[in-house]
C-alpha cells in the first residue's frame, strides 16, 4: 500500500496554531491560505485530525477522514457520518485504517492540533507550512511538541524535511507557505 503523509497548518510568528484558551484566532483565517488548504484537501484521500481540528470547509462532507483518540481501543463508526471513523493510533495502523475506509493509496492529509502532528513527524513525506508574520500568541498551542523552544522550522529539519522556496500566498498580510519534503 502506498500512503502519502502530507501535513498543513498555518502559524503565527512564534509557531502557535491557536491562542492560550485553544482557539484559532481569526488573524490566522486567511482565505489565500484557506483556498490553498481546500483545493489539497480535495485531492487528498484521507484526512486525519483530533476532535478540534475539524477544517469546516463547504466540501467537508464529502472528504473522508479518520478522527484521533483514545476513546476508543482501535476503530469505530461514527454517529451519522459514514465517512468518518474515530481511530486510535495506538490500537491501529494508518494503513489499517485507511482501508475500513475503503482507501488504499493517495495522500493522507493531516490537519493537526499538536500532538497529532507531532505523531505523524517520523512520516510526512511532506509539510506545507504557512506562515502569518506579525501575530505572535504567547502560551498557545504549539504546531508540534518541543515549539517554541524549538522553531517549526527547526522540528521539520530535525525530522529529515528540507524546504522549497517560499510562496507568497496573500500580498496584504503577508502571508507565505513553504512546502517541506523529505529527503531520501
Ligand atoms: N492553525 C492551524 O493550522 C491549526 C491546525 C489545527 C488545529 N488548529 C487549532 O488548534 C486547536 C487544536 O486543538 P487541540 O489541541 O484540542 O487538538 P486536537 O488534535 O484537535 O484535539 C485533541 C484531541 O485529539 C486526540 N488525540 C491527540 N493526540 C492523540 C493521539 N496520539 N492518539 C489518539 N488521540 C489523540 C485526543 O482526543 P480524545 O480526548 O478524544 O482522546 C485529544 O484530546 C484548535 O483551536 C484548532 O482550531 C489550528
Amino acid at each position: 500500500m502506498a500512503l502519502r503523509v502530507e501535513g498543513f497548518a498555518i502559524v503565527s510568528d512564534d509557531g502557535m496554531l491557536a491562542d492560550a484558551s485553544g482557539v484559532m484566532p481569526r488573524d490566522l483565517l486567511v482565505d489565500a491560505d484557506q483556498r490553498y488548504l481546500s483545493d489539497a484537501l480535495d485531492r487528498a484521500a484521507i484526512l486525519v485530525h483530533g476532535r478540534n481540528s475539524h477544517e469546516g470547509q463547504p466540501h467537508s462532507r464529502q472528504r473522508r477522514r479518520l478522527i484521533a483518540t483514545r476513546s476508543v481501543a482501535a476503530i469505530a463508526q461514527v454517529p451519522d457520518d459514514p465517512n468518518a471513523l474515530l481511530w486510535n493510533p495506538a490500537g491501529m495502523p494508518l494503513e489499517d485504517a485507511a482501508v475500513r475506509l475503503g482507501v488504499h493509496e493517495g495522500s493522507v492529509a493531516v490537519l493537526g492540533g499538536t500532538d497529532v502532528y507531532g505523531l505523524f513527524l517520523p512520516r510526512y513525506d511532506v509539510f506545507h507550512l504557512s506562515r502569518m508574520p506579525g501575530l505572535r500568541l504567547p502560551g498557545g498551542r504549539p504546531v508540534f511538541p518541543g515549539v517554541p523552544e524549538q522553531t517549526p522550522e527547526e522540528t521539520l529539519s530535525v525530522y529529515g524535511l528540507r524546504p522549497g522556496p517560499q510562496r507568497l500566498l496573500d500580498a496584504a498580510t503577508g502571508v507565505s507557505v513553504t512546502v517541506w519534503r523529505r529527503c531520501e
